[in-house]
């Protein structure tokens, strides 16, 4: 209820409309991510508000489904036992983080793996470790070659309905954090380039636009605000059909 009176004042706030948005999910349901961050009754986190809505928007199909959910980042642990109340009881939520400390969280319901996001053997012990993920968030380090080592080394082993986060992509506009705006080679640049990849069944052959793995398995790309989300589905060669009146 705080988190909705919350909500409501932040929108009155913004002078925002309270008509339900039609694509988020059952819009006029209370968002069970909110409820439980203005709520929180177990460890520390730090949240960007506009995440929560994110989250939701993507991972409720998860909800109840006994998913596999991977965060990348571990922080204080407040939104690893976030997960777990939000995905149910028979969610398996797997934490990475570089501090060993952070096995101090590990429990019953929370499997925590130490090593970095940046070193490629590591996640290769994660995949073997991890026969299937569903959702995958990196909030870890939040530089460009975490970001983008991560993206590569994990992004073809979620199932394949699978959801990959990546969040606080507005480093990658940050001079001092190597970024700016549209430098090459920034995962938010790159995240952009992926953009073509998925509609490479149209590119008539071009060498540099080739129907390849992340054609065939990415149904869609959604950017936000520092967060990109993408979504998997098995995808085939589109098809544009013709339908004439049956009249
Ligand atoms: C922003 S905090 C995560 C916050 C947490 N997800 C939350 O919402 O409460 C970032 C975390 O990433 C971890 N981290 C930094 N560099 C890392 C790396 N190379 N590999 C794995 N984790 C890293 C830090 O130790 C820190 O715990």
């Amino acid at each position: 209820m705080l988190g909705r009176l919350f909500r409501d004042t932040l929108r009155t706030i913004s002078g925002e409309p309270h008509a339900p948005e039609a694509d988020t999910p059952r819009a006029e349901e209370v968002n069970p991510l909110e409820e439980y961050f203005f709520n929180n009754p177990g460890r520390s986190m730090t949240k960007w508000l506009h995440y929560l809505e994110i989250y939701h928007r993507h991972l409720v199909k998860f909800r109840g489904c006994s998913p596999v959910v991977v965060e990348i980042g571990i922080g204080m642990g407040g939104s690893l036992q976030m997960w777990r109340h939000y995905f149910g009881p028979g969610a398996q939520i797997v934490g990475i983080d570089n501090r060993p400390e952070c096995l101090d969280l590990q429990d019953d319901a929370t499997t925590i793996m130490i090593g970095s996001q940046e070193d490629r053997e590591f996640l290769a012990s994660v995949r073997q470790s991890l026969p299937r993920i569903d959702v995958l968030i990196d909030d870890g380090g939040h530089t460009t070659p975490q970001q983008r080592t991560t993206f590569e080394e994990l992004y073809s082993h979620l199932q394949p309905n699978g959801v990959y986060m990546c969040e606080e992509l507005h480093t990658s506009l940050w001079p001092s954090w190597a970024g700016g705006h549209g430098k090459p080679g920034t995962f938010l640049e790159y995240s952009k380039s992926l953009v073509d990849r998925l509609s490479a069944w149209h590119s008539e052959g071009q060498a540099t636009l080739p129907v390849d793995e992340f054609t065939q398995t990415t149904h869609s790309i959604h950017f936000y605000d520092s967060v990109v989300v993408i979504e998997k589905r098995p995808m085939e060669r589109p098809r544009q059909l013709r339908s004439e009146s049956a009249g």
